[in-house]
């Protein structure tokens, strides 16, 4: 006979949303229950139809098959659709797992309402208890609860039958931008409730202190017992039975047989209000009696005090204008694809915390219900997506009627499961599906159900974002640029908060201009933040000599975002995807393993609680940006960097500011007369243990200059006379290659994707053509002209050579022709000898920076092994730089090397690689490293922008035409 769930085809009927699945709610089950996870036995079908044979393997549930022993491998594909097949239908070849198992059902749970709780799969779940049908589930990243009560026996084991259809109707409207796997992503669970039981609960907490508890309840029997009530409690406080409530409900006739509605309050007087930066939570109980007072059911939930509202332009937390400083977040693991622990998503929000973040947007779906409660005890505004990304289809499905119960659905589940949550500000619609129809339906049953938030829908504000009439309260959109912003902030129309959903495209060495953008935020009434795209880099641990993932039981992790010997960080294509978007998948501010990319300390410093507003009148002024928090929590250290290589520190005290308060305060020391460019650094640390940092965490490094640097000394004469070869190029016992002129760096994903390396290849710029001009003495100053070919144009380069004592100076000059308007770069590159392994610099640092990502690099004196400059961006390009280099060192350990001492703050680089040899391969794994050191001095080098999606770098940051002037000394240790 035909399995009647088979016989429905559900994974080819959009209408079919669900069949025996009972309604989301917000009554937390997870204590008291029996958890299904763990290995079941598994096997992978071709498709739907194929029955199943007798032979299986073992499967970790939860756990992808595509991160297995399987054929079916992960494939990336960001707007395109893996298959052909138009909506609704899906490829004959349609992977298929099977998992089973055993269970018992407690004894003790005789008599009881017995529910399986399936916490995501993705796209369709077929449900069979014993062989019997029991339900099925579409909308793979929300938890789906059936009632086996009739079907198992307490006492007596039964066999679970999972069946989870790949591709479906609903692959259509969850594509997103990510890996495609197919398995059971989220934990299974059994739980029991009395047949009378809590079936829904809804809180409304407010800044006031009132708190309001609606119940609903039902029993699994059908009529409910006569008798019954609520209590409940909120730390110990009871709260009180809303009499009005009842008496309205009984006047209005709507008091029912079958579904029980009670409400229970109370005021907290001087209530401790939730925000992100002081999380404060109370516990609320609530207890469903029957008539004879005994306690048939139980709920717990956290609950925080807030409002949330739109007032006019602003969106306000407590009344409070928050910024909005935020990240768009996947489901993402390197060993288990999709699969993520309650520690996992902990350690990604306390990264995010440490970083300055305060909101997330679960892009492009629901999160697990662990995610909630973590962003309500850290302290994270939470921007609730639901499971609707259209994307390649978005046209034809966001009117298509077949599936608007589907949208419906998906935004009513995700609101219906996370209402309770202070963490959610807004909710989301879903992502790139167009605007229809089916849109409004969502949003109108949103604003029925939940008036206490405002929602948001990229796609709906794109009408127009002062529109009252589309489905958006924010005007959200990604990637506008900051120009688009500013007209629209200033322009007098803007009617509603702009928050881009998404901008600051984090792939490869990026985020260039993100200190401009929060600049102007800050300085703009209706600019109020953004999410920066994305959190991971979604590379997934590959074992280069099979090409397999490696799997949940993977070995080849490394710290520092660099995989192990025989791994790689597999992005597009490595798993043999004839069609597929390569590294646009990896795109986050972690690698991942979830070392912070340089961008990250960019952002902590751009979010700085604390700030030094300006030094005058021999003192600094200190600013306290938080929202609602004074400074108690925070110390601080001062730190003195003076040009001539000393450093002083000492402990710094912080005045009592409240928000948005500035103070006046002394140096906490004399500055020196002498020692040069001075500057002064603030190492904020947290003063006590947070709940997401322990004591001593730094939390950011405000700084400002004191003075600034003087004339150079002339230098000395003196020094070894300039030696040369026949091609005019410098010979120095240090260096393996001279310097020569450098007009090229390895582009990075913006530059690929932005189309400036195509046009830099255009131009011949990745391999100019030198030939030696002219040779001029003149005494000990030897100049060499040389002028390099690339294509039509030619660079003139000029450098003379002077012996000064203990070295040398170079003073260099190049000219870029008008057509050359944007290059990479105009400066020396050489490469010395083995075994300089240290380098240290006076400039900013330590991380990585660059001409428009440099706010999180403070200057001072700073020192770091040569191989730990670099930074590996899963494909390989440009990175490792240093912004605003003054002088540095490069030594070995016997302290033998070279110091170069350049004119001004330079972009400076040192690392194993020459440009050629990052842009000779894909991944970062097939790079060898140098024995010696590859080093650019760079007079001018371009910003880096966001263009692989989204806008360019300013113009302020691009390398201009004409003459470029540097020079600098080189002198051996
Ligand atoms: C957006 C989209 C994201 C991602 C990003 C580019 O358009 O919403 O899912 O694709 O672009 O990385
Ligand atoms: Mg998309």
């Amino acid at each position: 006979m035909t399995d009647p769930l088979l016989a429905l085809r559900p994974w080819q009927s959009p209408e079919v949303t669900s069949w025996g699945r009972l309604p989301m709610n917000a009554v937390d089950r997870r204590t008291g229950a029996v958890s299904l996870d763990g290995d079941w036995r598994f096997q992978l079908l071709p498709a739907p139809e194929v029955p199943p044979r007798d032979t299986w393997s073992t499967s970790a549930v939860p756990g992808v098959w595509t991160m297995r022993d399987t054929d079916d491998l992960p494939a990336y594909l960001n707007v395109r659709m893996p298959f052909a097949q138009f909506p609704p239908h899906t490829p004959a070849a349609n992977p298929t797992g099977v998992h089973e198992r055993e269970f018992d059902v407690p004894a003790a749970w005789a008599g009881r309402r017995i529910v399986l709780q399936v916490g995501a799969a993705e796209s369709v779940l077929l449900v069979h208890v014993d062989g019997h049908p029991v339900g099925i589930s579409k909308d793979s990243h929300l938890a789906a609860e059936f009632d086996l009560s009739h079907l198992v026996r307490p006492g007596t084991p039964s066999t679970l039958r999972l069946t989870v259809v790949k591709w479906s109707d609903a692959s259509h409207i969850e594509d997103q931008d990510q890996w495609w796997h197919g398995g059971i992503t989220r934990s299974v669970l059994l739980y029991a409730t009395d047949p009378l039981h809590l079936a829904d609960m809804g809180v409304r907490a407010g800044r006031d202190g009132r708190l309001r508890v609606d119940c609903q309840i039902r029993d699994a029997r059908g009529a409910l017992p006569a008798g019954w009530y609520v209590t409940g409690d909120l730390d110990g406080r009871p709260l009180a039975q809303d009499k009005e409530f009842d008496r309205v409900n009984a006047e209005d006739e709507r008091v029912s047989d079958f579904l029980g509605e009670a409400r229970i309050e109370t005021v907290v007087p001087e209530v401790r209000t939730w925000n992100a930066e002081t999380p404060e939570l109370y516990t609320l109980t609530v207890r469903l009696h029957r008539a004879d007072g005994t306690v048939a059911d139980t709920a717990r939930q956290r609950v925080g005090f807030r409002d949330v509202e739109v007032v006019g332009r602003d969106l306000l937390v407590n009344g409070e204008r928050v910024y909005v400083r935020g990240v768009n977040r996947h489901d993402f693991h390197p060993l288990t694809g999709r699969t993520v622990s309650a520690d996992d998503m902990r350690a990604d929000l306390v990264l995010l915390k440490r970083f300055g973040f305060n909101a997330i947007r679960t892009a492009h779906y629901p999160n697990d219900p662990a995610l909630y409660d973590l962003a309500d005890e850290l302290g994270l505004y939470v921007v609730d997506e639901a499971d609707i990304e259209s994307h390649d289809h978005a046209h034809e499905i966001a009117d298509d009627p077949r599936y608007l119960g589907a949208f419906v659905d998906r935004v009513a589940r995700m609101v219906l499961r996370d209402k309770n949550h202070p963490s959610v500000i807004i909710w989301s619609l879903g992502n790139e599906s167009d605007y229809g129809a089916n849109h409004d339906a969502a949003a109108g049953w949103v604003r029925r159900h939940d008036p206490s938030r405002p929602l948001q829908y990229e796609g709906a504000a794109k009408r127009g974002w002062a529109d009252p009439d589309v489905a958006s309260d924010i005007a959200c959109p990604m990637y506008a640029s900051l120009e688009e912003c500013l007209a629209h902030a200033l322009s007098g129309s803007q009617t509603k908060p702009l928050i881009q959903c998404e901008y600051s495209h984090a792939m490869g060495n990026s985020n260039g201009t993100l200190a401009d953008h929060w600049a102007a935020i800050e300085a703009t009434p209706g600019l109020q933040g953004g999410f920066i795209w994305e959190f991971w880099d979604h590379g997934i641990l590959q074992r280069v000599s099979d090409g397999r993932p490696a799997g949940p039981a993977g070995t080849g992790l490394h710290a520092d975002g660099v995989t192990a010997p025989g791994y790689r960080w597999a992005y597009g294509g490595d798993f043999g995807e004839a069609d597929h978007d390569g590294a646009f998948i990896a795109d986050g501010v972690v690698f991942p393993d979830r070392t912070p990319k340089p961008v990250l300390f960019e952002h902590r410093e751009i979010a700085a609680p604390l700030r030094i507003e300006c030094f005058r009148h021999e003192g600094i002024v200190l600013g306290n940006h938080q929202h609602f928090r004074g400074l108690e929590w925070l110390a601080a250290r001062w730190e003195l960097a003076l040009a001539d290589g000393r450093t002083l520190t000492g402990e710094a005290q912080l005045p009592a500011l409240r928000p948005g308060e500035t103070a006046a305060v002394p140096l906490p020391f004399e500055l020196p007369d002498d020692g040069g460019e001075a500057w002064l650094t603030l190492r904020v640390t947290t003063a006590e243990d947070q709940p997401w940092a322990p004591r001593g965490t730094e939390v950011c490094t405000p700084r400002v200059r004191l003075r600034a640097a003087g004339e150079p000394a002339a230098p000395v004469a003196g020094g070894d006379p300039v030696r040369l070869d026949d091609d005019g190029l410098l010979v120095h016992p240090l260096l393996t290659a001279a310097p020569v002129l450098s007009l090229w760096r390895a582009p990075t994903d913006n530059d690929e994707l932005g189309g400036m390396a195509a046009r830099w290849r255009s131009w011949g710029l990745d391999a100019p053509v030198r030939r030696l001009l002219s040779v001029e003495r003149d005494g000990e100053r030897v100049t060499v002209v040389a002028e390099y070919t690339a294509k039509a144009e030619v660079v003139r380069h000029r450098q003379v050579f002077t012996p000064v004592a203990g070295g040398l100076r170079i003073d260099e000059s190049a000219e870029l022709p008008a057509r050359f308007d944007d290059v990479a770069r105009v400066g020396s590159v050489f490469e010395t000898v083995a075994g300089l392994d240290l380098l240290e610099w006076f400039g900013q640092g330590p991380w990585e920076s660059y001409p428009d990502r440099a706010a999180g690099a403070a200057v001072g004196h700073h020192a770091l092994p040569v191989d730990a400059l670099f930074t590996p961006y899963l494909r390989p390009q440009e990175s490792g730089g240093r912004h605003g280099v003054r002088a540095f060192t490069l030594s070995a350990p016997d302290a033998t090397g070279l110091r170069v001492e350049l004119d001004a703050p330079r972009q400076v680089s040192v690392t194993r690689f020459r440009a050629a040899d990052l842009t000779a391969v894909t991944h970062h794994d097939e790079l060898v490293p140098r024995a010696g050191c590859v080093v650019h001095l760079d007079a001018a080098h371009r910003g880096l922008g966001t263009a692989s999606c989204g806008p360019d770098t300013f113009a302020s940051y691009l390398v201009p035409t004409g003459v470029h002037r540097w020079s600098w000394t080189l002198r051996a240790l």
